[in-house]
């Protein structure tokens, strides 16, 4: 088979890196990748939104699988058109996209089908939403304020007076920080608890597990500091217990699938729920149309499954009864940044000491916002390598990763030290 990858993330790389283990492959391309999927596919010079052109090196490439990485081109409806042009696509419809696309379709649907979330009241002017904080009680707990569409992670803001409502929903619906899903905005219910990710393979009607993991959102130790796309990972979360992992599949994911599937948006490919549980109980903070990252790489390197054939199942409506093995070992992925991120930092710096980081046993090094140059591996991005080990336990895992991150450099490298320790900690008796 010959299989195009779509995006440039560490989330793409681990992906290439797992299909190429699958022995129906015989070709990858990744499109536009980066320096680490260059190494094992080809890459292609077309941005992930470019729909058209992607259809067109799909058709006359007879690429026999197109796997999308990232939500942007799923909520543009790349599936819609492959599948208009009889091209076999992995990952949801535009229409069933709306579950990350819209945070208003979301918590409806959620509310419908009785799927635990915070409360919740949405509004479409400023003004309404004045008048619904006036009526509130002064001494509030946080109120949470959400744009409604995709706003890149940073369209929520958590606000602990009046006036930061008032402020957040001006920047929202006034100023347009986050240009067209300022139109309308949410206000939640404030849960306090702890953040897992779980995610499940769709064909529309029965879902496969993913195993359990845990990112790091927050860019400092002890989760300080604003929100990230996830500066870490680890797999599993012993925070899911086996009754906690069924009590998702059959409270969470399966009633959401379901749902999707009598509104007439049958949703196939990924489903990634943002959990976050209180006093034991899970409750959704955010559907995503698509895998985690940083998330899927440490859980990749667990899988012992051909990916392929899941992805092939999925599409296929053939899930019923399929499952994943995983490795009983730990993994922990620890991604290396640029100084600055998530917002001004630079790019163009040399990485150096990923050859001898390469040499580590159980190590994987994913690579996301990386370029090229001279046959030199610089920085490209925010998020620059995912380093993704698999130990013994998740002790030994850290451990691990922690000597490659260490192993390797570049001029205003950040990493957060304290990967996988909530897991550890839950673990020591
Ligand atoms: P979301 O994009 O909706 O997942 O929100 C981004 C982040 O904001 C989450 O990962 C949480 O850390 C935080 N957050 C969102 N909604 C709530 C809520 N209702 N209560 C507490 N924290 C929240
Ligand atoms: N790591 C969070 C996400 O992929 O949305």
């Amino acid at each position: 088979m010959k299989i195009l990858v779509i995006g440039s993330g560490g989330r793409e790389h681990a992906l290439v890196w797992k299909i190429n283990q699958s022995p129906l492959v015989r070709k990858i391309y990744c499109a536009p990748g980066n320096a680490g999927t260059s190494e094992i596919a080809e890459n292609i010079s077309i941005e992930s939104t470019d729909i058209k052109s992607l259809a067109d090196f799909a058709r006359e490439n007879s690429v026999d699988l197109t796997v999308v990485g990232p939500e942007l081109p799923l909520t543009l409806g790349i599936v819609n058109e492959f599948e208009r042009q009889g091209l076999r696509i992995f990952g949801p419809t535009k229409e069933a996209s709306e579950i990350e696309g819209s945070k208003v379709f979301a918590k409806d649907i959620m509310k419908k089908y009785g799927i635990p979330t915070a409360q919740y009241e949405y509004f479409d002017s400023p003004d309404k939403v004045k008048d619904y904080i006036l009526q509130q009680a002064q001494d509030y707990t946080p109120l949470v304020i959400k744009a409604d569409g995709l706003a890149a992670g940073k369209g929520v803001i958590i606000c602990h007076t009046r006036d930061e409502v008032i402020r957040a929903v001006d920047s929202i619906m006034v100023q347009r920080v986050f240009g067209s899903a300022g139109e309308k905005v949410i206000i939640e219910e404030y849960l306090r608890g702890e953040e897992v990710s779980f995610m499940a393979f769709s064909d529309g009607e029965d879902i496969v597990p993913l195993a359990t993991t845990q990112d790091h959102k927050q860019i400092y130790d002890d989760d300080r500091g604003p929100n990230t796309g996830g500066m870490g990972a680890y797999s599993p979360a012993p925070i899911i217990t086996e009754t906690l992992n069924r009590y998702i599949i059959e409270t969470i994911m399966k009633p959401l699938v379901l749902g999707m599937k009598k509104e007439g948006r049958c949703y196939k490919g990924i489903l990634y729920a943002g959990l976050i549980i209180v006093n034991g109980k899970p409750f959704v903070l955010e559907f995503n149309c698509r895998f985690g990252d940083p998330e899927i790489q440490p859980i990749l390197v667990r899988m012992k499954n051909d990916i392929v054939s899941i992805m092939m199942s999925a599409v296929e409506g053939r899930l019923k009864g399929e499952e994943i093995q995983w490795y009983n070992e730990a993994s922990v992925c620890v991604v290396m940044a640029a100084e600055g991120y998530p917002d001004i930092y630079e790019r163009g710096k040399e990485i150096k000491g990923l050859d001898e980081a390469k040499k580590i046993e159980n190590l994987v090094i994913f690579h996301a916002g990386t370029d090229k140059k001279n046959s030199r591996v610089i920085t490209n991005g925010g998020r620059v390598l995912g380093v993704t080990s698999l130990g013994a336990d998740i002790k030994d895992a850290i451990e691990r990763a922690y000597r490659g991150v260490k192993t390797i450099s570049w001029e205003g490298v950040y990493y957060r030290n304290d990967i996988g320790r909530k897991a550890f900690s839950r673990l020591k008796p």
